[in-house]
């Protein structure tokens, strides 16, 4: 029985989909729950060759034995609900989902006020899916919530409950954050950042799992760091410097482009400690170093050994998991020799 968290240990788009896909595949976990903000997340799983762009159903969809769940901590936007549910009806998600009661409802007017707050002088640089103005009714307990929509009906399910009968009855559970460390309203650079905690105690409590129940909190880093929006970025390099290396990026939400910087060294051990993270899953480390697909650690050149076996020595937590590549075959999987 195994309870993980996976989180990101940046400003999101650290490849979670990749890695979150690639370990359900892996360990067939019985539940996949959702953590995190709500829609604001853009998640991308290849599998089989074919691309998705997710930003509510967890990305472990592709085992499709398990239940999929979305915590009561999640803000849920129904129509981003039910287009998922189309664009991934070969994977049977509508007939696996559980959507907690408690979760609170997107509307129409959350994301235009998202839009508007865009003209304030501090320009955050929202997704404008509406999650900033929704976290802010439901603080003002001003919000509807999933157990009042009649399309909802359906999915509702005590997510908690099920999630804690499963761990009681030996099952393994496996809870996705989204977005990164940095974003976080509490650790993040404030105000540049989402409108709700990301790191894993708050993924926990998303889904109503106490801490004492959690075994395994994974950070996923990219090699490199990208950030969407506005906000500070110690590492950050020129465009054409990120050109030069082939590191451009645009987002999955939002379409914009990435800005992007170097590793980070002081962030991933300040994002492991308050993660309390017990494994870093790397990814796009072929984009860094010329490993492209390579599936075997001795396969590595020793530049690329010498900036892994760094990033453990300085956070003190080992690499399980890395990943030189979009498909999941692209991964090497050090579980068994470091756990
Ligand atoms: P999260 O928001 O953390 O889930 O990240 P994401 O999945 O949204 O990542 P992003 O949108 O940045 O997409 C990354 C792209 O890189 C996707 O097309 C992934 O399939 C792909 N990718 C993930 N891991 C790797 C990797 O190790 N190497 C390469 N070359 N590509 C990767
Ligand atoms: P909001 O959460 O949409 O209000 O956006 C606030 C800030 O967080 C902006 O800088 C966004 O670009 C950033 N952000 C929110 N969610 C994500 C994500 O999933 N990946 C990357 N950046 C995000
Ligand atoms: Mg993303």
């Amino acid at each position: 029985m195994t309870c993980s968290i996976l989180v990101g240990g940046a400003w999101g788009d650290e490849g979670k989909g990749k890695c979150i896909t690639y370990l359900c595949d892996a360990d067939k976990p019985n539940i996949i729950a959702r953590a995190g903000v709500g829609p604001n997340a853009g998640h991308s799983v290849e599998f089989n060759g074919e691309k998705y762009g997710l930003r509510l159903t967890p990305s472990g969809f592709v085992h499709t034995d398990a239940k999929l769940m979305i915590g009561a901590g999640v803000l849920l936007n129904p129509d981003v609900l039910f287009k998922e549910f189309e664009d991934l009806k070969k994977y049977n998600v509508k007939e696996r989902m559980c959507v907690d009661p408690r979760c609170a409802i997107i509307t129409e007017d959350h994301m235009l006020r998202d839009k508007k707050s865009e003209h304030l002088s501090k320009k955050i640089g929202s997704t404008g899916s509406g999650c900033g103005p929704a976290n802010s009714d439901r603080v003002m307990r001003n919000i509807s919530l999933a157990r009042d929509i009649p399309e909802l009906e359906e999915y509702i399910t005590d997510v908690s409950l099920e999630i804690n009968d499963a761990i009681d009855n030996g099952e393994d559970v496996f809870i996705e954050g989204s977005q990164g460390f940095a974003l976080s309203l509490y650790y993040g650079s404030y105000p540049f950042v989402t409108s709700k905690d990301t790191t894993a105690s708050t993924f926990a409590a998303d889904v109503g799992v106490g801490p004492t129940k959690v075994d395994e909190v994974i950070n996923v880093f990219k090699s490199y760091i990208s950030r969407v929006g506005e906000g500070p970025f110690p590492t950050e390099m020129t465009q054409e410097e990120a050109e030069s290396k082939g590191l451009e990026e645009y987002g999955v939400v939002t379409g914009r482009r990435r800005r992007i910087g170097y590793f980070d060294m002081e962030l991933a051990k300040e994002s492991c400690r308050i993660n309390g993270a017990t494994q870093i899953a790397l990814t796009c480390v072929d984009k860094l170093f010329d490993c492209a697909r390579v599936q075997n650690y001795d396969e590595l050149s020793a530049e690329t050994k010498a900036f892994i076996n760094d990033i453990q020595t300085e956070t003190g937590v080992p690499v399980t998991i890395i990943s030189t590549g979009p498909d999941l075959k692209d991964t090497i999987d050090l579980r068994k020799e470091l756990l």
